[in-house]
């Protein structure tokens, strides 16, 4: 029997996996997001304790034989976010979470400081990345710099409090731009040219390898046995991957969350920073993944329902959909840039807009072009990748994904066919478990299955020469929008 844990965004969910692949329960907390200022976003970490104690006493309650049985536990979450300790292990502030764009200066001043940085790493220096938002920390509130000890992602924040270890594994690391993410190990020169060492940081685990055991007192209040191995983990994107049994060369998957991701697996290193794409570690030893990330995608649909008043999202989407090909041609354009972009712009003050609008266009119209603005954007990430991905269909995951309609949308968008999959809303907590399995010595070919596929959603032809001519004006709104 094994654990996973997702810590995400807006919710902290558990997932209860046994040795037949059956997910026997699961359990979620909701979580809030500060925003005290603009382009900030923060977290307690003491909120994501609660509810990780609430999701094991309901997992608990649940399934009360079946916890007694736990071997094993794995941790994913959402990545980059900075939770800084005094030498006491007390929390200093608030966590600054991974779509924070506070700290666009300090990622300028670290590339002129280190411009070897994206050599070492595989990556541009991003304000959701870790390591600028300790830049900022220094400039704004050096008290608190001088006095952190220690520095730890979201999830393991949680494993600190689980088992008593400071401990990180590759995938997660590698998004905190202190990686030297070919080597996996942690570059001395990037924590330098932040003003940190080595004692700053975590001890470094594979995702799948056995990082601490679980404290005693802990088991025993949510029912478990002593000696649960808590597995290294991963970011939530790479656990989403594991989940799927996406860990091979050139397989991958879109989710369309509150970001919109694309992710494709890899055997090699295969960093491309000038196009903002992510080149991380991969979960599993020896594997890596290319990544673009935008920032809105079924948020940008969730901002425009409300906005235009439509009930949810769904009904968007629905509404979006009754437009004939002579009126998708003429709807307005879509920038999806609500809270700025990552690949392929790096601009935490991107903006969105609708451009194009005539007196015609009615609220069904605006819908379509939030749509396939997203898709768009989508695309620009996909584009990112260059064309040797050795990908020949993608999965696609995520609340997003329930609508046939816009899956199919954003497949021609692509020109890649997108496959929908049985148990897919499982995705990073799964992942997890299935890591904590592989911790206490499962085998990789025997854990890591794909799910059947339910729907295979392929590039409609009729679609794609209107989707390149929209796409070319597309691409010709960003650089109106944000000259130099
Ligand atoms: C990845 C990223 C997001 C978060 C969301 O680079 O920032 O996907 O991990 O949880």
């Amino acid at each position: 029997m094994y654990i996973g844990i997702d810590l995400g965004t807006s919710e902290l969910k558990a997932l209860l996996l046994d040795e037949q692949h059956r997910v026997l329960a699961t359990a979620g907390e909701p979580l809030v997001v500060q925003r005290p200022q603009a382009l900030w976003s923060e977290q307690d970490p003491q909120a994501w304790w609660q509810a990780l104690d609430a999701v094991m006493l309901k997992l608990r309650a649940a399934e009360p034989a079946a916890m007694a049985r736990v071997q094993g536990m794995g941790l994913s979450g959402q990545m980059h976010g900075a939770v800084l300790l005094d030498a006491r292990q007390q929390v200093l502030r608030p966590c600054v979470l991974w779509n924070d764009g506070r700290s666009a200066d300090q990622c300028a001043r670290l590339s002129v400081a280190l411009p070897a940085l994206s050599q070492i790493t595989g990556n541009l220096a991003m304000p959701g990345f870790t390591a600028p938002k300790l830049l900022w920390v220094q400039d704004n509130e050096p008290d608190v710099f001088a006095r952190t000890r220690l520095v730890l992602l979201p999830k393991d924040w949680l494993r600190l409090q689980l088992t008593g270890e400071a401990v990180s594994e590759m995938s997660d690391a590698a998004g905190t731009l202190w990686l030297d993410t070919g080597r996996r190990d942690w570059s001395d020169a990037a924590l330098k040219a932040c003003g940190m060492d080595r004692s700053q940081m975590p001890r470094l685990v594979e995702g799948s390898a056995p990082s601490a055991t679980l404290h005693t007192q802990l088991a025993q209040r949510w029912d478990m046995p002593a000696g649960v191995v808590v597995a290294g983990g991963a970011g939530d994107n790479a656990a989403s991957a594991v989940g799927m049994g996406l860990v091979d060369e050139g397989q991958g998957f879109v989710s369309l969350g509150t970001s919109g991701v694309i992710f494709v697996s890899g055997r090699a290193f295969r960093p491309n920073p000038a196009q903002a794409l992510h080149a991380f570690c991969h979960a599993l030893p020896q594997r890596w993944h290319q990544m673009s990330v935008m920032l809105s995608a079924a948020s940008a649909i969730t901002w425009a329902a409300r906005q235009l008043g439509f009930a949810n999202e769904a009904e968007l989407l629905q509404s979006a959909s009754t437009l004939g090909p002579e009126q998708r041609a003429q709807a307005p354009l879509f920038a999806p840039y609500l809270s700025g972009e990552r690949s392929p712009h790096n601009n935490a003050h991107a903006c969105a807009s609708w451009t194009g609008l005539r007196a015609a266009h009615e609220r069904a119209d605006l819908a379509y072009a939030v749509a396939e603005g997203v898709a768009l954007g989508l695309r620009d990430g996909w584009l990112s990748f260059g064309p040797h991905t050795g990908a020949h269909s993608l999965s696609l995951v995520g609340g997003g994904s329930r609508s046939a309609w816009w899956a199919q949308l954003i497949s021609s968008a692509l020109h890649m066919p997108l496959t929908l999959h049985q148990d897919s809303a499982h995705g990073a907590a799964l992942g997890a478990a299935r890591l904590g399995w592989l911790a206490c010595g499962a085998d990789e070919h025997s854990v890591c299955l794909g799910s059947p596929v339910l729907q295979t959603l392929e590039p409609a032809s009729d679609a794609l020469g209107l989707m390149e001519e929209r796409h070319t004006r597309f691409a010709a709104v960003y650089p109106a929008l944000h000259p130099n």
